[in-house]
């Protein structure tokens, strides 16, 4: 039950183990090893020394492992879902999706591979570049080190290791340790195939003290965060000139405009705020929907919502199951009691059954409640009316995030409008905020970060330009 670190292509042991259960069933799911701080140097200069390796591999190369990647996970894929509804909560059907994705993503990063490439300047536009030819090429930074979170424990991890891999870095990962099976997973699969020894380390344990060492070490040329905005302020702020990219939080509005045909969109309404528990950077929080047509999308939001089967995630038929924890779950049901308090009325849910937070819906929520201002990371979604679209534009924007946002509309004029105004970095027209396919560029404004990933996108972050001119006179 003992899982070590994956340091220089080898599993090696520490001092200290910390246990996880499942979240549903309590089950032990492993032990971890706290990386002590000598362990994470370890770690890092093992990826310093498989530098030259990697950065000497051809583009075709990178392609390759990356491929054998994805196949590994196309051969594994029943295994690699499990892994996730076990350790994290997420209904299995969730899983697998997740999973599918997670081999698309490597797909794509193997392309990448292939597509890195730099463009000619035209020198002569410049009287004194007569004569010179001039052309830009992308290198490798050299040693990434990447912090992932829970939600999606292989495909958020799948848009760190698989651009940093496509562009010739190497990389130190560090998982959330209450999902760091899916990182074993990912390690065991790597071994299998031709990354250079010391390419990919996995380290687990103390965030804080990983991520200071991590931040201490010269070598460490970028960090890639995603979580919480608190720590990824933090990371910046003590980065220096590491390169540093940031997906944070965000509480996710869409707009339904009049004319909209209810029934053909609330299927999305419910998976975009619902779909894992909630527990998603894009999760649908907020709807503003216009005055006219509240009555109808209330009635058929409440109607779906209540038909939801919740349960055993390891269930095949299960759409919505726990959180990632009680204390997680708690939270959320003091964030719901404050807005009710505040004024908001609960139209379904609000409480905690058989150990699991009920899909919620609440209504006419103060915009300075936390379950409207703040990132709830839980299966509770807030309807308001709004009397225009202009109104509803202002409700989205009047948030400290900006990933996506989405607009239900039949009107193109007000469609343009709507992508014009918001404040996002990804605006979702006829959708829910919560879509994204892996090969689009994505991240955000304001708190929700800096940055972008997608993996062509990811690539460009994870490499430095080099300009190079030859003078022919
Ligand atoms: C996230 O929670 O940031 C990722 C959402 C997704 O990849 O669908």
């Amino acid at each position: 039950m003992k899982k070590g670190l994956f340091i220089n292509g080898q599993w090696q042991m520490t001092e200290e183990y910390m246990e996880v259960q499942a979240p549903y069933s309590k089950e032990v799911v492993a032990q971890f090893a706290m990386a002590t701080e000598d362990d994470v140097q370890h770690a890092i200069e093992s990826a310093h020394a498989a530098e030259s390796e990697m950065a000497a591999l051809t583009a075709f190369q990178r392609a390759e492992i990356l491929e054998q990647l994805s196949v590994l996970f196309i051969e594994n894929r029943d295994e690699a879902a499990s892994i996730i509804s076990l350790e994290s909560a997420k209904p299995l059907k969730y899983a697998y999706a997740e999973i599918d994705r997670t081999i698309e993503t490597y797909k794509f990063a193997a392309e990448e591979a292939k597509r890195l490439s730099g463009e000619m300047i035209p020198m002569d536009a410049s009287k004194s570049g007569e004569g010179r030819f001039g052309y830009t090429i992308r290198e490798p930074l050299g040693v990434i080190a990447a912090i992932t979170p829970f939600n999606f424990p292989q495909n958020l991890v799948a848009h760190k290791v698989g651009p940093a891999l496509a562009a010739g870095n190497t990389i130190v990962l560090k998982p959330a340790t209450q999902t760091a099976l899916s990182a074993h997973f990912l390690a065991n699969l790597l071994a299998q195939t031709n990354l250079p020894k010391g390419a990919f380390n996995l380290v687990t344990g103390q965030g804080k003290l990983i991520g200071d060492a991590f931040l201490a070490h010269p070598k460490v040329k970028m960090i890639t965060f995603t979580g919480s905005p608190a720590v990824g302020i933090s990371l910046r702020n003590r980065a220096g000139l590491k390169k540093v990219t940031l997906e944070l939080g965000s509480n996710a509005g869409v707009i339904v405009d009049e004319g909209v045909q209810l029934d053909q969109i609330m299927d999305r309404i419910v998976m975009g705020a619902f779909s894992n528990q909630g527990q998603v950077c894009i999760s649908l929080q907020r709807i503003y929907v216009k005055e006219n047509i509240m009555n109808e999308f209330l009635e058929q939001l409440k109607a779906k919502v209540e038909r939801l089967t919740i349960g055993d995630p390891l269930d095949a038929t299960t759409d919505l199951a726990m959180m990632i924890s009680e204390t997680e779950q708690q939270r959320a049901i003091t964030w719901i009691e404050e807005a009710v308090a505040e004024g908001a009325q609960v139209l379904t849910g609000g409480r905690i059954e058989n150990n699991i937070l009920l899909p919620t819906v609440l209504l006419n929520v103060s915009s300075t409640s936390r379950v409207s201002c703040e990132e709830i990371f839980a299966p509770v979604v807030i309807v308001n009316t709004v009397s225009s679209v202009e109104e509803a534009i202002d409700a989205v924007n009047d948030s400290n995030y900006g990933l996506q946002a989405g607009i239900f509309t039949p009107s193109i004029e007000t469609a343009f409008k709507a992508s014009k105004k918001l404040q996002v970095g990804g605006v979702i027209i006829n959708d829910v905020p919560t879509y994204r396919v892996d090969q689009m560029p994505y991240g955000g404004v304001k708190e929700s970060g800096t940055g972008r990933e997608g993996i062509k996108y990811a690539v460009e972050e994870m490499t430095e330009m080099k300009l190079v001119i030859w003078n022919n006179n």
